[in-house]
């Protein structure tokens, strides 16, 4: 058995006043993650875990990294035919969380999934490293497959084929939006009384509610 029960810590770094928040949850959203970024003690400020529902009914969790945010949404890229490709076909509603150690704060937002347009996910395959264009091709991401050769002999004649040529973006593969409806942040605090400050949108304005830690 591996015994946990005595870890635990007291979080002391900050505080979270509905007085002190601005009415819009990105701003307040941007502001995190600026300090968060600023100060350095994360690896990747932009991971943020991906929940989605199955068409079987389970639920599954994976890290995806965000990759830009504004009023319309957070915005990450993917393989469309990976199993959270199916699963936000099926179930478009999703959640997504951050969790910054460094400074004891969580940020979850419940939203719906959209594909972006095909000419902003192009814009962005083209901006990636060559070795991840190809990648992108190589994968078939989900499925079960023979051994790690079968990628490394894929890549190999996917380098071949586009030599000196710009790589196309596979179809199959680009970005989704997830334009929220609740985003709640959290901030650790002494004796587990953490602060929780909900925004919900409600008819095209955001209510700011706290909730009970
Ligand atoms: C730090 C980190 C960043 C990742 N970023 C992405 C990403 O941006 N897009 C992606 O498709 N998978 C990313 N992955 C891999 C996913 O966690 C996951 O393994 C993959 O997308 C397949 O998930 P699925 O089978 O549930 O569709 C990342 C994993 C880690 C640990």
């Amino acid at each position: 058995m591996m015994d946990l029960s005595d870890f635990r810590k007291q979080y002391t770094k900050g505080q979270l006043l509905a007085s002190e928040v601005p009415p819009n949850p990105i701003i307040l959203f941007r502001d995190w993650f600026d300090e968060v970024q600023s100060k350095g003690k994360e690896q990747e400020t932009n991971a943020m875990t991906l929940s989605t529902q199955q068409s079987d009914g389970g639920v599954a969790s994976r890290v995806v990294l965000l990759k830009e945010v504004s009023d319309e949404g957070f915005v990450f890229y993917t393989n469309y035919n990976s199993s959270k490709g199916q699963s936000i076909e099926h179930n478009n509603q999703v959640c997504i969380s951050f969790f910054w150690q460094s400074m004891e704060r969580q940020v979850i937002i419940q939203g719906t999934a959209t594909k972006l347009p095909s000419e902003a996910s192009d814009q962005y395959f083209q901006s990636r490293p060559r070795g991840s264009q190809l990648g992108a091709h190589v994968s078939n991401q989900s499925e079960v497959i023979e051994s790690r050769s079968t990628l490394e002999n894929r890549l190999k004649s996917l380098e071949d084929q586009y030599k000196n040529q710009p790589i196309p973006r596979p179809t199959h593969w680009g970005g989704y939006e997830v334009s929220p409806h609740s985003i709640e942040f959290w901030q650790g605090r002494t004796n587990r009384l953490h602060d929780r400050l909900v925004y919900k949108q409600k008819s095209s304005t955001w209510v700011i509610e706290r909730l009970s830690p």
